[in-house]
């Protein structure tokens, strides 16, 4: 019973990883165009502060593609990610290509409807929120399709990550209390597991007693 139980396990685990997020449309970040040309304000490693400080970013798609490049592109989202030097060490930063597992970019920026017809450059002021770690920052922008897949993206900073990065310095005490939720939240998947093994069991061993 033990062994079917950790058998139906290891097989939920494996369907649900292997099997069932490819199956989600997911996109990998190496397979999209970088067609939007994006900027921000702050300069190369300005720190600012989290809670107070402005950022302007701005968008537009780059218009020395060929024409047709955006006729897909319905919204743009603009968001705040973890630079290189800040994803080292911490799993729960960490990039990955398959976009659904990517934890680059973790702070919405802003989410804004795509006009194709407008070629102005797209702009807007953001104060860096409360909860922003302290941390190395670029910004990138996705622009997507109807069914909020990834089309398209832009980036403040090169491909390597090391041009126009900037800081952002959290209010004290926060960035300590972040990581923790983020251990907690490690640990429950863990617990998650040990639970759904003991459920199994229990289940095992109540048949076997019919
Ligand atoms: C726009 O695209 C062209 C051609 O791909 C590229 O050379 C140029 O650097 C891009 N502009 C910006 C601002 O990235
Ligand atoms: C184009 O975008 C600019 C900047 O967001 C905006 O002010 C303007 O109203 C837009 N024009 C049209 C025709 O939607």
């Amino acid at each position: 019973m033990e062994a079917r139980g950790v058998c139906v396990a290891v097989s939920i685990l494996v369907f649900c990883l292997v099997l069932v997020e490819p199956c989600y449309g997911s996109v990998l970040f190496s397979s999209l165009k970088k067609t939007l040309d994006v900027t921000a304000s702050p300069k190369q490693d300005q720190v600012l502060l989290a809670g107070e400080d402005k950022i302007t970013v701005t968008w537009v798609v780059n218009n020395s593609l060929p024409a047709g490049t955006n006729s897909a592109y319905k919204t743009i989202k603009v968001k705040l990610c973890y630079a290189p030097v800040s994803q080292k060490d911490r799993a729960w930063r960490k990039t990955e290509d398959n976009l659904k597992k990517d934890k680059t970019c973790q702070h919405k920026i802003v989410s804004r409807p795509y006009d194709a017809s407008n070629k102005t450059v797209q702009s807007f002021e953001w104060r860096v929120e409360k909860d922003v770690p302290t941390a190395t920052y670029f910004v990138r922008a996705f622009a997507y399709d109807s069914n909020d897949v990834e089309v398209g993206y832009g980036q403040t900073t090169n491909d390597k990550k090391t041009t126009n990065l900037f800081g952002v310095q959290a209010i004290s005490g926060r960035h300590a209390s972040l990581d923790i939720t983020a251990a907690c939240f490690s640990a429950f998947s863990v617990i998650s597991l040990f639970v759904f093994f003991y459920i199994e069991k229990r289940k095992g061993k109540a048949s076997q007693q019919k």
